[in-house]
């Protein structure tokens, strides 16, 4: 028997949320100008520590940030404020994914350096709450989730811009069950949400002399919104003669990228939500896994960087949170770094991380007792620093 009085109350929700969505395509649309760091004083960075691993490993990224800005802090151009409130307890406290007090708090930074977060889902022992990190994403508007995977000695050197705010996240916890039997979800994609991320890849392309981007949908099944997403790159890419285009299904993709002679090929890589969660996730491997790798999410007024992993609660349970690797964290801050004009501070900081992480290795963390702490890692980037700086060497 098929209940109308159900449809009826699918539909007014369904109504419910495309009212939303047509006045977050008329703010997309409005535009602001992007922020100009170079006329704040201070740059106030936020830093919010997370669940979990979170506090360790932000605690020891934070040592190497104040050392590279010293200067800056003393002379009142960059200011490090910490933003508490923001973990799972505090959430599940108000009942909300992102507290109205730390989303003013969080308004008042320019950027913010954030640890992961706990996303309760389904069964857990939290209420189900949405996740804190779309939430901020969406708050912010930080619609481009820009993520670098570099192997320089298997020749791999991709960037991804992942759009931050549309695809399956935006109405993930707005999913409706019709009836007992039936749950739907919503996708939605928009002309100008997809415009500005594939734009924002292109214009990277150019500024650093890159001919190739490739997006990456699923629009041979999922029609309407995958459609959408290739055919305003598509449309964009016009705008972009000298650079090559190409298009990829997300599941060829995700094999292409362990082609050894293939992957080399690929540099910038620009897809909607859920693909670029998961083949972020991928890519990172290559590199030493997820705790090696830093995510910028970027918007035109605000940024927040962080790490490209969870905030690993079986760590600590079993104890090992102080093993966790603080790398994601630093390789966050060194986007931050850029981000806000630091360009030598960044440099300085990403070759110590390459040195320590990648080329000598003196210092290896395994994420147990049989391998270095993070806070012993750490202290062999400063070290590092330190040495690079007293010789007068350039980083
Ligand atoms: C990421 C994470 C998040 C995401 C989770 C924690 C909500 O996996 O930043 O990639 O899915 O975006
Ligand atoms: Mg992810």
């Amino acid at each position: 028997m098929i209940s109308t009085e159900a449809i009826e109350k699918a539909k007014d929700h369904f109504a419910k949320l495309l009212v939303e969505q047509l006045k977050r395509v008329d703010q997309i649309k409005s535009g602001e100008d992007w922020a100009d760091y170079s006329r704040l004083k201070p740059i106030i960075i936020g830093v919010v520590g997370g669940d979990g691993i979170g506090p360790y490993i932000t605690k020891e990224a934070v040592r190497v940030l104040k050392y590279v800005l010293a200067d800056e802090i003393k002379n009142g151009k960059v200011e490090l404020r910490d933003i508490p409130g923001l973990d799972i307890e505090s959430r599940v406290r108000v009942m909300k994914p992102l507290p109205e007090d730390v989303l003013l708090a969080l308004k008042e930074c320019h950027v913010i350096l954030k640890g992961p977060l706990t996303t309760p889902k389904k069964g857990d022992k939290w209420p189900n709450l949405e996740s804190a990190n779309v939430s901020m994403r969406r708050e912010l508007d930080l619609f481009a989730n820009v993520r670098p995977v570099k192997v320089p000695e298997k020749g791999i050197d991709w960037i991804f811009y992942r759009e931050n705010t549309e695809g399956e996240y935006v109405l993930g916890s707005k999913g409706y069950n019709v009836t007992d039997d039936l749950a739907v979800d919503f996708k939605v994609i928009t002309t100008p949400g997809s415009e500005r991320i594939v734009r924002l890849a292109f214009e990277y392309a150019k500024k650093n002399g890159i001919k190739r981007v490739s997006a990456v949908t699923k629009a041979n099944v999922i029609k309407a919104t995958d459609g959408k997403f290739l055919e305003t790159a598509r449309r964009v890419a016009s705008d972009y003669p000298d650079i090559a285009f190409d298009d990829w299904f997300v599941d060829i993709m995700a094999a292409k990228l362990v082609d050894e002679k293939r992957r080399k090929d690929f540099k910038v890589i620009v897809l909607p939500n859920l693909y670029g969660d998961i083949l972020t996730d991928e890519a990172a491997e290559f590199q030493g896994g997820v705790g090696t790798a830093g995510s910028a999410n970027i918007g035109k007024r605000y940024a927040m960087f962080e790490a490209i992993h969870g905030s690993a609660p079986r760590m600590v349970d079993e104890g090992r949170a102080i093993y966790a690797d603080p790398a994601s964290m630093m390789r966050a801050c060194v986007m931050l770094l850029r981000h806000i004009g630091f360009a030598v501070q960044a440099e300085r900081m990403e070759m110590a991380l390459d040195i320590c992480g990648q080329l000598e290795r003196k210092v290896v963390l395994t994420g147990r007792a049989d391998g270095a702490t993070g806070a012993q890692f750490t202290d062999y980037v400063m070290q590092t620093l330190q040495d690079r700086s007293h010789r007068g060497a350039k980083l």
